[in-house]
């Protein structure tokens, strides 16, 4: 019996003639005992499960919640979100919204927009998720190897999956929704140990000693489109935290990967021993990876997709070296890490750069107004094109800011 049944009183019930064990609690709110949103909610979980073939619900320690900016959800979903009436019942953050809270109007938002994403962001609290708007939870809320979550957006579940090992599928809006204010989530893919195994090898053949984040981000990239949805296991490289990050972020963007695993670096390899000898194998070169850095004209640089982490903060500010931005120059982080770093943050927008929270270039429609956004982010590469409707151009943190004060 898994740890999460142990004790429950359960019993067995067919949702359209589907086996799904639920326990007493679950059943109390499937019949409507704790109100209709929670009924329904549960109901979707119920679906989900049995779309998935899911034998039951597993307790999540958090979640985090996709389809905030009003930009991507629009005045259905809203309408949608102000029928809701409960609290979640465990933590649950929000995902990057359109526009900085505090600092809409110094971003350029129009009224119109920030009175709809204010509604937006009202709805979720008055639901209990907390108002951090980030793809970067794991910076902000303790997440642990093996914990079951519900989170939704994907660079973020493929972070927790791959470089944390904790344990999510990747979650749509409603689904992640409905696991904050239930508490759990339908137990299947990614949930279960069996279906993390490597599906396909990929064999890096470059020298990647001096490889940035950026390289990580245009490896992930290249990868995506080659694996699809299959779970990648890398040899030949060693990320750091921010690589991995970068990694899996673009890996999630081209493909739709939610985990991966590299040799001697990421956690489930060490305690798993995968044997990966009778799998596809394919190679990458340096040189597949490098073309991708191709020069084009540029109006904006966007830095942090996913969120800054203090230590790009950090590289950030030692790079600009008190130099003077000539082209707009955002930086991406959420609140907590801004807070918490408030004198670097300080440092970078003495120079001209402002460093925005709850937002990012791709989810907020000021970045639309640009034709040419340099970034340092695979992923970001991958979504400027399309929701900016504008080139996109992939340099090194260096190199953009090199572009930034030309
Ligand atoms: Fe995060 Fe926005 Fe990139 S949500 S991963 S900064 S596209």
């Amino acid at each position: 019996m898994q740890p999460w049944c142990s004790g429950a009183s359960l019993t067995f019930r067919e949702p359209r003639g589907d086996l799904m064990q639920l326990d007493n609690n679950d059943e109390r709110i499937i019949a409507g005992e704790q109100g209709e949103t929670k009924q329904k909610m549960l109901e979707l979980l119920v679906a989900l499960g049995k779309v998935f073939g899911a034998e039951q619900l597993v307790p999540i320690r958090s979640a985090q919640v996709s389809g905030a900016s009003y930009k991507t959800i629009g005045e259905y979903g809203l309408q949608w979100l102000n029928t809701l009436d409960a609290k979640a019942v465990v933590p649950a953050i929000l995902n990057p919204i359109g526009m900085p809270r505090e600092r809409w109007q110094e971003m350029g938002i129009s009224k119109d927009f920030a009175k709809k994403q204010q509604a937006v962001v009202e709805a979720y609290a008055r639901l209990g998720i907390a108002l951090e708007c980030t793809c970067t939870p794991y910076y902000l809320r303790e997440t642990t190897y093996g914990d079951h979550l519900a989170w939704s957006e994907s660079s973020a579940v493929c972070y927790a999956n791959s470089v944390i090992g904790a344990r999510t599928n990747r979650e749509g809006g409603p689904g992640a929704l409905a696991a904050a204010l239930i508490g759990k989530t339908p137990c299947y893919g990614f949930h279960l140990a069996k279906n993390r195994k490597p599906q396909v090898a990929i064999s890096v053949k470059a020298d990647t000693a001096k490889w940035s984040t950026a390289d990580y981000g245009a490896l992930g990239y290249h990868v995506g489109k080659l694996v699809g949805n299959r779970i990648p296991y890398f040899t030949g490289i060693h990320p750091e935290p921010d690589g991995l990050k970068a990694l899996g972020a673009a890996l999630a963007a081209t493909g739709a990967v939610a985990l991966y695993h590299v040799e001697g670096v990421t956690p489930e390899v060490q305690k798993n021993h995968y044997n990966v000898a009778g799998l596809e194998t394919i190679p990458v070169e340096g040189t597949e990876v490098r073309k991708l850095f191709k020069e084009c004209p540029v109006e904006a640089v966007a830095l942090g997709c996913p969120h800054c982490s203090p230590e790009e903060l950090a590289i950030i500010a030692r790079l600009l070296n008190g130099r003077v931005v000539r082209k707009p120059l955002y930086v991406f982080a959420s609140q907590g890490v801004i807070v918490a770093n408030q004198e670097t943050v300080d440092a970078i927008e003495k120079c001209g750069a402002r460093v925005f929270a709850d937002t990012c270039m791709v989810v907020s429609p000021v970045m639309e107004e640009y034709n040419g956004i340099m970034v340092n982010s695979g992923k970001a590469l991958a979504y400027v094109p399309d929701m900016c409707k504008s080139p996109a151009r992939i340099g090194t943190t260096e190199e953009c800011l090199n572009v930034a004060t030309e």
